[in-house]
């Protein structure tokens, strides 16, 4: 996909992207992770070095290539993909596109475990940091700070109550009811609805790279009007 930009509107700009979903151990072979291609977050990564921007990916364990101009973090679970964020702070602008593991296992072990007499083992589960939100509350909130929700019901309603919870400026809702195969999960394309505090845009179906593209522009234009 050809990105074009006139001139470069994010020239001079950090953008910090998260993509792609996290891994949590639960043994050296098993582990715990939510759907994602990462194929949303690295367009959008992509979009913002073509538009002139320094780039920063953090990107959990996906099988993508790096965009061109892109510096690429490669992590395993939510808590380094949390570290990584902290170590390439400050930025302008962080897009939190990661499919994040809301959980871990809790008492991950370094041995495969074996099948026995005992049946299943019952997972005790904890709670990941939420990224964004540690974002949101920090002193060094970065000045443009969009995450995304992924929905099955309620998708604008549940969008805007992440919107104020987690101090974000934008939210990008996509509805992921369609299940396996047929949604946006691992799919091309991408219909979002973008929650900011002046109210809900709805965009129609498009593939994700021009999501990716009209993003980058409506941030350059926020920008714009923030810079007078
Ligand atoms: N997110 C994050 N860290 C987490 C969980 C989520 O940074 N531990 C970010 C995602 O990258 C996304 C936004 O928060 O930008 C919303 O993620 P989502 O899973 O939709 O929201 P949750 O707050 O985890 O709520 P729930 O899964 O219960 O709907
Ligand atoms: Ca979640």
């Amino acid at each position: 996909y050809a990105y074009r930009f006139e001139g470069a509107p994010l020239a001079g700009r950090h953008v910090l992207v998260t993509a792609g979903p996290t891994h949590e151990p639960i043994d050296p072979v098993r582990y715990i992770a939510n759907r994602s291609s990462g194929k949303q977050g690295f367009a959008i990564a992509a979009a913002a070095a073509a538009a002139g921007a320094r780039v920063t990916l953090v990107a959990g364990p996906v099988d993508l290539d790096t965009p061109p101009g892109v510096t690429r973090i490669d992590v395993q679970t939510a808590r380094d993909m949390a570290g990584a964020v902290r170590a390439h702070l400050p930025a302008d602008i962080a897009i939190m596109a990661a499919a994040v593991a809301d959980w871990r296992a809790r008492d991950a072990v370094d041995r495969k475990m074996k099948k026995g007499d005992s049946g299943p083992p019952a997972l005790q589960l904890e709670e990941n940091p939420d990224i964004l939100a540690t974002l949101g509350a920090s002193a060094d909130r970065p000045a443009l700070l969009i995450g995304f929700a992924a929905e099955t019901n309620d998708v604008v309603e549940n969008a805007r109550a992440k919107r104020e919870r987690k101090r974000a400026d934008w939210i990008i809702a996509n509805d992921v009811s369609g299940g396996v195969g047929q949604s946006v999960m691992g799919g091309a394309d991408n219909t979002i609805h973008l929650v900011t505090a002046g109210g809900v845009e709805d965009w129609p179906q498009m593939p994700k790279e021009e999501v990716a593209m009209k993003l980058v522009e409506r941030i350059a234009a926020e920008l714009e009007v923030a810079n007078g």
